[in-house]
């Protein structure tokens, strides 16, 4: 069974040994390796179960070092890294010939991002290589955002994980690329597209639900709990017909037991909900009903990141 524990010198020996560390973020908790060592690189595919064609963002501790792990720095992407890095924004680049192929899947392209985590910026920083992670749950399976969730999917297959509490954002980052210069977002996360928008202007949102694993992430398919999930508009009524559980935004529906639902933010702030989102959804997956229903929340700042991961786990 993997140790739990705080010890960056220890995660630090795994990592150096080519062997697969659970690290903390403030979006979720990866899975980490060697960027630059497609066998460590490997491994994350292997104990994820993760297809190959799905490609990994590498993650480092600064700028300066991001910016060695590509071959153009677009302005556009330059600004955005100045304003939210260390933060939950991911930015795909031409991809330097020092990344192996298997941690792009083959793209031209290399996802980056320096993520806003004390414990994981010091590791950074004591490693002379960046780390590839992908989040730290099974392929498809809600994301982990404490360290025990990691233990308890993936336990048995790493030796450690570090653990920096509960991540703070709760939502993964943001992903968003340049081709022709044209800043199109293809993932919701993170941080809000308004947010990006205030630092370079409009930008393209395509993250259209597809079972065509080119576009990043976006498998229609994903973060999904073992229970059937059910969308509910706001205002709608579940089916009391069967044993249901309810993931609600703000209060509780009416003819479900409370302790069949969690709310995701009783004052209503996005940024609690976000934070709460995944380790909810875990909880009701354990409850002993038939059928999970989620309250969609108002489709603005990261309530639509929030619905897009809703929709997602219910496909
Ligand atoms: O917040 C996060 O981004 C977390 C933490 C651990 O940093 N990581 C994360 O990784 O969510 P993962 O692997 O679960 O999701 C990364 C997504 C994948 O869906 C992948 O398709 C996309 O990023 N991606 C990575 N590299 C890409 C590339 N070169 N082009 C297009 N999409 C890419
Ligand atoms: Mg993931």
């Amino acid at each position: 069974m993997a140790q739990i524990g705080t010890d960056i010198d220890a995660a630090r020996a795994f990592l150096e040994a080519g062997q697969v560390v659970g690290i903390p973020t403030e979006t979720v908790y990866g899975l980490a390796a060697n960027a630059l060592d497609p066998d460590a690189v490997l491994t994350i595919f292997q104990v994820k179960n993760r297809p190959a064609f799905d490609p990994l963002i590498v993650h480092t501790d600064s700028l300066d070092k991001a910016a060695t792990l590509v071959t153009y720095f677009p302005d556009a992407a330059r600004h955005l890294a100045e304003a939210f890095w260390p933060g939950p924004l991911t930015l795909l680049l031409p991809k330097h010939d020092r990344i192996p192929d298997l941690v792009t899947s083959g793209l031209s392209t290399v996802a980056v991002r320096v993520p806003n985590h004390p414990l994981t910026l010091s590791l950074l920083r004591s490693l002379t290589f960046p780390l590839a992670a992908p989040s730290a749950n099974p392929f498809g399976y809600i994301s982990p955002t404490t360290a025990q969730h990691v233990a308890d999917q993936l336990g048995d297959r790493v030796p450690y994980i570090l653990d920096g509490g509960p991540a703070q954002v709760g939502l993964e980052s943001t992903i968003i690329g340049f081709d022709n210069d044209v800043p199109t977002v293809f993932r919701l996360g993170g941080m809000a597209v308004e947010q990006i928008e205030r630092v370079i202007g409009p930008v393209q949102v395509r993250t259209h639900s597809t079972s065509n694993p080119q576009a990043p992430g976006m498998l229609s398919s994903h973060y999904a709990p073992r229970k059937p999930l059910t969308l509910l508009k706001p205002g709608q009524q579940p089916d009391l017909g069967e044993l249901i559980g309810g993931l609600v935004f703000q209060k509780l529906l009416p003819g479900i037991p409370a302790e069949r639902q969690r709310i995701l933010s009783p004052s209503g702030d996005m940024t609690e909900a976000a934070k709460n989102l995944f380790a909810y959804l875990r909880a009701l997956d354990t409850l002993d009903v038939v059928r999970l229903y989620a309250e969609l929340l108002p489709n603005v700042g990261l309530g639509r990141a929030i619905n897009d991961r809703l929709r997602r786990a219910a496909a």
